[in-house]
């Protein structure tokens, strides 16, 4: 199939590399026209040279930077909030530091994000809102991931009232909740642990499907979830992992 997206403008933050980036790729080959965007302009270079695509840096820690790119971009279809940090610890391993910049990525710049596209959207008629959260976060709980659980749930919660309170007009928001995904980020955790490869190895048959997913199966999601065919689900944590968590 083909064309799903076509006639719509969305943004993707945190393009550059990992699922935002074969998303990006997704939602061109479905026709849509795309904001590709990332703090690091230059991992953007792969998708400059695609018609329809307009790269852009955009830190989404940065108010007056969000700000300036709602005005800039005006209305949107589809807005995937992807950006995110994955800090490692236990509570008593996560300094106050690390937590406030787990918080501030992966929650407040979403918040951000949202309010500043909103209006246009409303204004429009209506778009679907993805964010990504994880299967770590009020769904599911993982060893040493006590910051970003907590973020991610915070992400769940967001995304549901984001939808109860403007389904009326035409918003859909949903989180997006994936188990482990191979990307860039994803490898280099894991290399860093002792016996990275062992490790690897016995995290990967915990899976059932013997197997971690891939951002292109990720990217399909996204896609359903941007179209028309997702016109009825909303507010819903939409789980994708390989039945890691069962
Ligand atoms: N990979 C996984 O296993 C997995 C699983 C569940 C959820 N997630 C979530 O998916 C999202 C993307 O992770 P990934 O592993 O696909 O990618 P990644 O971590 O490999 O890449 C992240 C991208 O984000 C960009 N970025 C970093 N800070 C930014 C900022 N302040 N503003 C804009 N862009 C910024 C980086 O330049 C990079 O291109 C994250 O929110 C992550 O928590 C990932």
């Amino acid at each position: 199939m083909s064309g799903r997206l076509a006639g719509r403008t969305a943004l993707i933050t945190a393009a550059g590399q990992g699922i935002g980036h074969a998303t990006a790729q997704a939602f061109h080959r479905e026709g849509a026209r795309l904001w590709a965007t990332d703090i690091d302009e230059d991992k953007l270079a792969g998708l400059a040279a695609l018609e329809g695509v307009i790269c852009r840096a955009l830190d989404v820690r940065d108010p007056s930077a969000v700000e300036a790119a709602a005005t800039e971009i005006g209305a949107l279809d589809v807005l995937f909030n992807c950006a995110g940090r994955v800090p490692q610890g236990a509570l008593l391993d996560c300094e106050p530091a690390d937590w406030e910049e787990t918080l501030r990525l992966n929650v407040t710049a979403m918040y951000r994000m949202i309010r500043a596209f909103l209006p246009a959207m409303l204004a429009a008629g209506g778009g679907s809102i993805i964010n990504m959260a994880s299967v770590v976060s009020s769904l599911s709980a993982a060893p040493d991931r006590c910051a970003y659980a907590t973020s991610k749930a915070a992400v769940i919660g967001l995304s549901k009232s984001v939808a109860l309170d403007y389904a009326a007009q035409g918003i859909r928001c949903n989180a997006l909740c994936p188990g482990a995904v191979e990307t860039p980020s994803f490898n280099e955790r894991f290399s860093a642990l002792p016996g990275s490869g062992a490790a690897r190895a016995a995290f990967t048959a915990r899976h059932p499907v013997g197997r971690i997913g891939s951002p292109s199966e990720v990217a399909a999601l996204c896609v359903y979830l941007a179209s028309d065919e997702a016109a009825f689900t909303t507010g819903q944590t939409v789980v994708i992992d390989g039945g890691l968590s069962l």
